[in-house]
């Protein structure tokens, strides 16, 4: 608290160049909540220098107010509102537009949002056939990225992105298509035909019916499974500035349209450093396949020549326990206990790891606790997902995140194309060998 009085009141950083003395002051700015950032915008105009940062661990690349994350506390916020206050009370739709437009709506713009997201829940029959060109065994997110991608060839009426209704228009469109897009991905690599989106259910009933539903049966939407996922889309809604948020921002910067934007974002999701860690975690639980087994996986996770690592463990910006991990451990409870599958033994054992490894001087030393990945698969799976969605399922959710993180963008008068710099390491000027003399 006294160091950030401090910057207030003297609102420079001073770099002092040792080879030579020059000296530079830079400007602080003040953030809302969190750390201040020092501007050094200037650095390679006046110093000559630029940072570096691989990774990004010291770097702030935009100023945004849609979400705030306090790693060290496991605080999480959307807009101000906390995420455990969001998942009690509100719902995905709704967080949607909270992240869109910063307000929570009236019941009017409830309204209005709810119907304009209806309206866009189909696709054009003709992108139905880019699938056909896919293999049965694709994983679905491959059909992801590509099906989103060709959105771009499909909606030309919103590719404007200097036209803020065009860009409202192609936001609808993405929010409202995914869980459309998702499950169709789903039907086609179980060879089951295509289910059309039903607007009298809410977003999560609607999907889970895409997803579940035969012609030749009757769909009733179980609540508490609808509810579950309802959680977890929401969980998933956004986390600031995260490598799929940062790469939907960096080709957006380009201008490029929304549609590839998105599908940019899709691909960064599905590594399993990132969004595809939820599928890996399940992969994971069943190869270790028994709580005698943990401590050997433990000590894998902790030989630096192996390279496992605990799957669903640790996180770039918490230092403490991921918030959105313990309302999905809580949610895990409810939805096994629904399903009658209270004992389901994947379920037991990721409990006993946690356990274990959170009792080890390793990961205690390190900050290592359970993220957002480490549960959502066993809900996912027991609500009959196959492991290949769970990223599909992320990527559905974080849909609303990188839409609202775009518009931002967008939106922002100082926006300009995104052109990191690097520490060129690579040889010196030197003379071409013909073939013959190397
Ligand atoms: N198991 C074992 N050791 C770990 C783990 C883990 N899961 N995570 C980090 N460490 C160690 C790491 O080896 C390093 O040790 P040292 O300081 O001795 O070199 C230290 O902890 C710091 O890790 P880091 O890799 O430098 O940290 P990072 O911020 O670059 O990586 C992470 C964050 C999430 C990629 C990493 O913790 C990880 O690979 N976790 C497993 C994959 C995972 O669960 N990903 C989902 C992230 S949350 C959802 C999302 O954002 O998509």
């Amino acid at each position: 608290m006294a160091e950030k009085e401090q910057a207030s009141d003297n609102n420079t950083v001073t770099i002092i160049d040792n080879r030579n003395g020059t000296q530079v002051d830079f400007p602080i700015l003040d953030s809302t909540l969190g750390p201040d950032v020092i501007d050094v915008q200037t650095l390679y105009r006046t110093l000559g220098y630029f940072t570096y940062d691989p990774g990004f661990t010291s770097t702030a690349s935009c100023d945004s107010e849609i979400t705030f994350i306090d790693g060290a506390n496991g605080v999480l916020l959307h807009r101000g509102y906390s995420i455990e206050e969001l998942t009690e009370n509100s719902n995905f739709l709704e967080v949607a537009y909270l992240l869109i437009n910063g307000e929570l709506p009236t019941a009017e713009e409830w309204e209005t949002f709810r119907k304009d997201i209806a309206l866009h829940t189909m696709v054009d029959e003709q992108l139905i056939r880019f699938y056909n060109g896919f293999r049965r065994d694709a994983h679905p997110m491959a059909i992801m990225v590509g099906v989103v991608g060709a959105l771009s060839a499909f909606y030309h009426d919103s590719l404007d992105i200097n036209d803020a209704e065009q860009r409202r228009v192609a936001s609808m469109r993405l929010i409202a298509k995914m869980p459309t897009i998702a499950a169709m991905a789903y039907k086609y690599t179980k060879g089951q035909p295509f289910v059309y989106p039903t607007n009298s259910l809410s977003y999560t009933e609607n999907f889970l019916k895409m997803m579940f539903a035969v012609p030749a049966d009757e769909y009733v939407p179980n609540p508490v499974l609808s509810q579950a996922l309802e959680k977890i889309f929401i969980l998933h809604a956004d986390h600031e500035q995260n490598a799929s948020t940062s790469t939907v921002r960096l080709a957006g910067s380009s201008q490029a349209n929304p549609f590839a934007c998105i599908a940019a974002g899709i691909a960064s999701l599905w590594g399993p450093a990132h969004g595809g860690a939820n599928e890996a975690v399940l992969k994971m639980l069943h190869e270790i396949g028994d709580k005698s087994n943990i401590q050997k996986y433990i000590a894998r996770a902790k030989d630096k020549s192996d390279p496992f690592r605990l799957m669903g463990f640790g996180h770039r910006v918490y230092k403490n326990y991921d918030p959105r991990a313990k309302v999905l451990k809580a949610s895990a409870h409810a939805v096994l206990n629904e399903l009658g599958c209270a004992n389901e033994p994947l379920f037991e054992l990721a409990l006993e790891l946690e356990r274990i490894a959170l009792e080890d001087e390793y990961f205690i030393e390190k900050k290592l606790f359970p993220n957002v990945d480490f549960y959502s698969g066993i809900i996912l799976r027991a609500m009959g997902f196959p492991t290949s969605m769970f990223t599909v399922l992320f990527a559905l959710a974080r849909t609303a995140g990188w839409v609202a993180q775009w518009n931002e963008m967008i939106a922002d008068p100082i926006h300009k194309i995104g052109r990191p710099r690097q520490r060129y390491t690579g040889s010196s000027p030197r003379n071409y060998i013909p073939m013959d003399k190397r």
